[in-house]
């Protein structure tokens, strides 16, 4: 399974990039603003740090003008995905982009339904949003699980962003059910590292090493 990280943070980006367990980046219109910097600035930076995927978001409402946003954002790097949500609209953008071969990642999927529909139309990817669905007290794997089973079924190659991840355990789920990626935020990427056994045993490791150094 593929981990990108959910962010527009540079600083977040960097020291992810540094473990060594980045495959690629995912952005939305309200990460880029949390960073009061201009899109195209922060994209650019991105895709200098991290060689895979990056996703940019489109903010128009109707198809010509998503292609032609799509088409100055994918300008900036070979590795931009464009981000387009999923509506009437968005379809058609998807449809004319995919032909002209640029990489689109249909965003804001609440139902199997639609990622069946964004992946005929020909996303690159497509991502669901598990804990938005699991805020109002649905269960966001389950679309994640239905996805992953219909797309296998038909042979779709349209690829599976689990986005909108709240905690590990969301990680963990994902990876079970075969997820392709998962777009996890700065904070959960060090919840999966920490452990509490694994701070105790570093600290105990150290006491027991301190006190033979001093037998010695
Ligand atoms: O980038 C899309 C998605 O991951 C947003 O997550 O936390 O705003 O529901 P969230």
């Amino acid at each position: 399974m593929k981990i990108f990280i959910d962010t527009a943070n540079i600083e977040e980006i960097r020291k992810t990039a540094e473990l060594g367990i980045l495959d690629g980046v995912t952005t939305n219109p309200s990460l880029i603003a949390k960073e009061g910097r201009d899109l195209k600035q922060v994209i650019s930076e991105i895709c200098s740090i991290v060689d895979g995927p990056i996703s940019a978001e489109v903010i128009s409402l109707d198809a010509e003008d998503m292609v032609k946003e799509a088409k100055e954002l994918s300008k900036l790097h070979k590795n931009v995905v464009i981000k387009i949500p999923i509506c009437e609209e968005g379809l058609k953008a998807v449809n004319i982009l995919s032909k002209e071969g640029i990489k689109t990642n249909v965003t804001l999927i609440f139902s199997a339904q639609q990622a069946l529909l964004a992946a005929k139309s020909g996303a690159s990817f497509v991502s669901p949003f598990i804990g938005r669905v699991d805020d109002i007290g649905n269960g966001g794997l389950e679309i994640v699980r239905d996805i992953s089973d219909i797309f296998n079924i038909y042979g779709l190659e349209t690829q599976i962003i689990a986005a909108s991840i709240r905690n590990p355990m969301h990680v963990l789920e994902c990876a079970k059910v075969g997820c392709d990626v998962v777009t996890v935020p700065y904070k959960v990427i060090m919840q999966m590292i920490k452990h509490p056994l694994t701070d105790i045993g570093i600290k105990k490791f150290l006491q027991d090493y301190k006190k033979s150094n001093k037998r010695i």
